[in-house]
């Protein structure tokens, strides 16, 4: 796939998302390239009327939705949100994804959980079978991250996950700070087993303040193909 082809696949997504916007909602505004195509095309709509309000989930988005004339308030003046719609790197069909790429997280974590639905846009290449091959983003307190680390690499492997290397990310030749000024390490897991037990393990270490795993947040999929866009909603049936 082109990168041409790519943008044009984001851009469908996006298009689609706006079918789940109404008049007067309050939105999380995801981060990276698939939510800014959603933006770009939200811009429009308010621009020819649409009364909405977006909470960023990054300092980046945070500027692009000023350039683009989007009203922006605090999640702390607005929660609950009607909606938030973001992309992901990973996500499968139990709607379960690993987000973080962006090294936005935190902060995207925290707009969906606050959010009554949160909808992932993203071309076909982000729905796999099974979560992992994206290396999942781990966001850290600096202090004694080292150590941290080491407590991470002993919590998963207490859950059969061995030799996963973790990598701190860095940006121009220096740790990366994410936008609450914390750490990235990226874990390559290759294959999740099961993402709610290492969600809830990767949760329970000193040191750790987030990490990208979304499991039981997303409650629409759209996912843009070449040959149409598919929409996956999350069961409700019981058991
Ligand atoms: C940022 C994210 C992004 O949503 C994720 O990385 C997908 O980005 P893109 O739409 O550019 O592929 O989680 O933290």
């Amino acid at each position: 796939m082109t990168s041409i082809d790519s943008a044009v696949l984001k851009r469908a997504a996006g298009a689609r998302a706006l079918d789940f916007i109404a008049d007067g909602m309050k939105l999380g505004l995801g981060s990276g390239s698939t939510s800014e195509a959603f933006h770009e095309l939200l811009a429009v709509r308010v621009r020819g009327g649409l009364n909405i309000v977006g909470v960023p989930t990054s300092e980046r988005v945070a500027q692009l939705a000023r350039s683009l004339g989007i009203p922006l308030a605090k999640l702390d003046d607005t929660a609950p949100l009607d909606l938030t719609v973001d992309g992901a790197d990973e996500a499968d069909r139990d709607l379960n994804a690993i987000k973080g790429g962006g090294a936005a997280l935190l902060r995207e974590k925290i707009v969906a959980s606050s959010s009554r639905k949160m909808i992932i846009i993203a071309d076909g290449s982000k729905l796999v079978d099974r979560l992992g091959r994206f290396p999942l983003p781990i966001e850290v307190v600096e202090f004694g991250h080292k150590t941290t680390a080491a407590r991470i690499t002993r919590a998963i492997a207490a859950l059969g996950y061995a030799n996963v290397p973790l990598t701190l990310r860095s940006k121009d030749g220096a740790p990366l700070k994410t936008d609450s000024g914390n750490l990235l390490y990226d874990a390559g897991f290759g294959a999740i087993a099961d993402a709610a037990k290492l969600d809830a393990a990767l949760s329970s270490v000193t040191g750790v303040v987030e990490h990208g795993l979304f499991v039981a947040i997303a409650s629409t999929l759209v996912i843009a193909r070449p040959n149409g866009v598919e929409i996956i909603e999350r069961s409700t049936s019981a058991g």
